[in-house]
């Protein structure tokens, strides 16, 4: 598959002309896995903006608008500041910039705990004011009710169990979870409960591998693994990690790139030619004809 981005002058950089294609469904991520088996594991990453859709969707199933943005674009300590406009924002720019990728927006803090009928309404202004096919929402068997609310009126849902980074005041850290039994067995009764609730698929994030496994076995929407086992049915990874944009990531990411050398070895020669009055040269200045 192939997506150019040819630029039209008539419109603008922002407005890319794709090649023509099919963009995947929710009812095909959650048939990729059939009989307990995904032969083809599913790949999502995050996205945040329209150009940074464009580049990662013909390799994504799934691009999602997560509220790591709060730490990745805006520099904000946690994601429990994020608000609904802010994803709407990015959500919006997402779609438009992707033609392939099952589309999801994380339902941020404070949008959709307090009642199935808040979280209706949040997730209903995300679908409309986004374009976006999903929502994801964390937390486990607390959440059912909801899952169940907001997929029986149409709104797909991605479950989040394990290390749901909204609750991190409540977790006091982002450390591994499932090490204890007891945690071990209530990460996997999350899980079933929103699998049972209608959850589409479902992100293990942050949890030792035998818990991961056992969730991917016992229940039948696929899982997304982050920081979890190869053996899920997918894997996500924040697109800056991943890229080497930061310093410090958590140690379930691989740095697949270097984009932060990459960049400052930009501007650094950037700042220098300016100094030296060497850019802009001939040929980006303009002269009389
Ligand atoms: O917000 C996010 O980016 C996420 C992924 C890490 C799963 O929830």
């Amino acid at each position: 598959m192939s997506t150019t981005f040819q630029l039209d002058t008539s419109t603008s950089r922002a407005n890319p002309t794709p090649a023509p294609m099919k963009r995947l469904t929710v009812p095909l991520v959650r048939q990729r896995k059939a009989e307990g088996v995904t032969a083809q594991p599913l790949v999502m990453l995050t996205a945040y903006t329209a150009r940074q859709a464009q580049l990662l969707d013909e390799h994504c199933d799934l691009l999602l608008v997560g509220d790591s943005l709060g730490q990745v674009i805006y520099g904000l300590p946690s994601s429990v500041p994020v608000t609904l406009d802010m994803m709407i924002a990015h959500g919006a720019a997402v779609v438009r910039g992707s033609y392939h990728a099952v589309v999801i927006v994380d339902m941020p803090f404070g949008s959709y705990e307090a009642s199935p009928e808040q979280a209706f309404a949040s997730a209903a202004r995300v679908l409309k004011e986004t374009g976006c096919a999903a929502i994801k929402l964390e937390g486990g068997a607390a959440m059912a009710e909801t899952v169940a609310f907001l997929t029986q009126r149409g709104i797909p849902v991605m479950g989040h169990v394990g290390l749901t980074p909204q609750a991190v005041n409540v977790l006091g850290g982002y450390g591994a979870r499932g090490r204890s039994k007891a945690e071990a067995a209530k990460i996997l009764g999350d899980a079933k409960a929103l699998a049972d609730a209608g959850a589409f698929a479902i992100v293990i994030e942050g949890v030792i591998e035998p818990v991961a496994i056992a969730i991917t076995h016992e229940v039948p929407c696929p899982t997304i693994g982050i920081g979890a086992s190869a053996q899920c049915d997918g894997q996500v990874l924040v697109t800056e990690d991943m890229l080497g944009m930061f310093e410090r990531v958590p140690r379930f990411v691989k740095i697949y790139e270097n984009l932060a050398e990459t960049i400052a070895g930009a501007a650094a020669h950037y700042a220098a030619e300016v100094r030296a009055r060497q850019f802009p040269g001939p040929e980006q200045t303009y002269q009389p004809k």
